[in-house]
């Protein structure tokens, strides 16, 4: 990684200008990684954007036997000697990922057997697990904890079964699928997540020679079948890092262009954008150029409006907070209604002390009532504006978050600095780089 500074000091006020590149999704890439996993042969996975979970992925292969050929962009996987790992090693490897919880149905299949790491990932809510664990012992895996992590075995092999999700978990979606392309008989998973990232995971699957029929309704079914073959797959863009950049311009009143972003994933996104007053087109590409999405302030006042969050194809979770920064500078109040997380409003505190005006309630507020609701969580937001933000001293508390803290600084007026970057390299690319492409002022500290 060419990005590495910790801390950054930035100079606010002004507008985010220029041209920056997104690459394959960093939800897409690490669990199309896993799949090479299933394969009897190598595969090949292009659009790697350089992340550190894919470095963690890639160590987490390799350490099970995978050889793993990178360069810019390209993964080439072979898993024809895959191998157990050291419990001990795995857990050094794994770091802050929650990925190694997608290796137990490919190491169940290959080896008997997984060892699955304490989990880490963004601090947002308590992120469990047990969709994961139930799903698996459904279709026959027998799973026993101890401190250094989870044993997870199927003396019968993985089974299909009839599953249904309480919430359409992405993780949990992908768990079922990456364990029952394998597994003996059908598998009917109800109440799938069907983001666009796991639709482009069950395209690598089916290139695999898996079986995966999504059905209307949210039901997903899997015939198993006796072996997989390895894949050739270009991975889908980042469309919430191009809804990042986005919300950058619209809160820095700036015009910046998202090469690599990909209309059809954003459609939801897009009307929201526009619904607050920003401007946008689309290039669909062609001859050689790569399709992009122009994103601009047109000038004026922003719009205020009431969203609720919610699993594709609703407003997605990840769209959020730096959406929020935004709402900051639109006139009259802002509604944001938190569904998928019940602790994703977090952050709104550090906005409130650089000015913004911001108050967090209980209730579902805005029409619908979640899961959430009548519970102890702060997952609902009134945003009145518009403010002036000043800057602050911020501690980065988790990816999406933490790019919403940066967005806040480059709009405010006057001097911040944000410590614990290393939470933003996680899911965005040449960071930096791309923040020097679109004349941010800040220096690394
Ligand atoms: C993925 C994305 C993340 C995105 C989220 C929702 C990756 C690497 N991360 O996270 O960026 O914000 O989808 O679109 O792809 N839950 C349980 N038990 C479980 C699993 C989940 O209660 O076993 C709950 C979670 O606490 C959360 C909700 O389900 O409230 C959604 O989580 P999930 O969709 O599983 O998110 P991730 O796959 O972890």
């Amino acid at each position: 990684m060419t990005n590495n500074a910790s801390s950054l000091r930035i100079v606010g006020g002004t507008p985010l200008t220029g041209e920056v590149s997104v690459r394959g999704a960093k939800n897409l890439v690490p669990k199309a990684m896993v799949a090479a996993l299933l394969g009897s042969t190598p595969s090949t996975l292009r659009n790697v954007p350089n992340v550190v979970d894919v470095d963690i992925v890639s160590g987490l292969l390799k350490l099970h036997g995978v050889t793993v050929q990178r360069s810019d962009g390209r993964l080439v996987m072979d898993p024809g000697a895959v191998d157990h790992a050291e419990p001990a090693e795995i857990n050094v490897h794994a770091g802050a990922s929650r990925i190694p919880i997608l290796m137990c149905g490919p190491l169940i299949h290959r080896l008997g057997r997984a060892f699955i790491p304490d989990l880490g990932g963004c601090r947002i809510g308590d992120r469990p697990i047990d969709f994961h664990l139930d799903a698996l012992r459904q279709m026959g895996a027998k799973v026993r904890k101890e401190a250094e992590g989870l044993y997870i075995d199927a003396p019968e092999g993985l089974i299909g079964t009839k599953i249904e999700l309480s919430f359409p978990s992405v993780g949990a979606t992908e768990q079922v699928l990456l364990s029952a392309v394998l597994a003996e008989g059908t598998t009917e998973l109800s109440n799938a997540a069907t983001e666009p990232e796991i639709m482009d995971l069950i395209c690598v699957l089916q290139k695999m020679g898996a079986q995966i029929t999504v059905h209307a309704g949210r039901v997903v079914r899997i015939e198993g079948v006796e072996s997989l073959q390895g894949y050739d797959h270009l991975a889908l863009p980042d469309r919430l890092e191009a809804a990042s950049w986005a919300c950058a311009a619209l809160a820095t009143a700036g015009d910046i262009t998202v090469l690599g972003a990909e209309q059809a994933s954003m459609l939801t996104f897009l009307n929201v954008f526009r619904q607050v007053g920003g401007k946008f087109q689309v290039d669909d590409g062609g001859n050689g150029e790569p399709k992009s999405i122009r994103f601009w302030h047109p000038g004026g006042g922003l719009d205020a409006i009431a969203i609720e969050t919610a699993v594709a194809p609703g407003f997605q979770t990840d769209w959020q907070q730096p959406l929020v920064v935004a709402l900051t500078q639109a006139e009259g109040l802002s509604i944001v209604h938190e569904t998928v997380y019940e602790n994703r409003l977090g952050f709104t505190e550090a906005l409130n002390q650089m000015g913004a005006r911001i108050q967090v309630y209980r209730e579902c507020l805005g029409g619908s009532t979640c899961r959430f609701g009548q519970r102890n969580f702060q997952h609902s937001a009134v945003i009145s504006g518009p403010t002036q933000l000043r800057g602050a001293e911020l501690e980065i508390p988790d990816l999406r978050g933490g790019f919403s803290y940066l967005i806040a600084a480059l709009a405010a007026e006057g001097e911040s600095t944000l410590h614990g970057l290393e939470l933003i390299y996680r899911g965005y690319e040449n960071f930096l780089g791309k923040l020097t492409a679109l004349n941010a002022k800040y220096d690394e500290l």
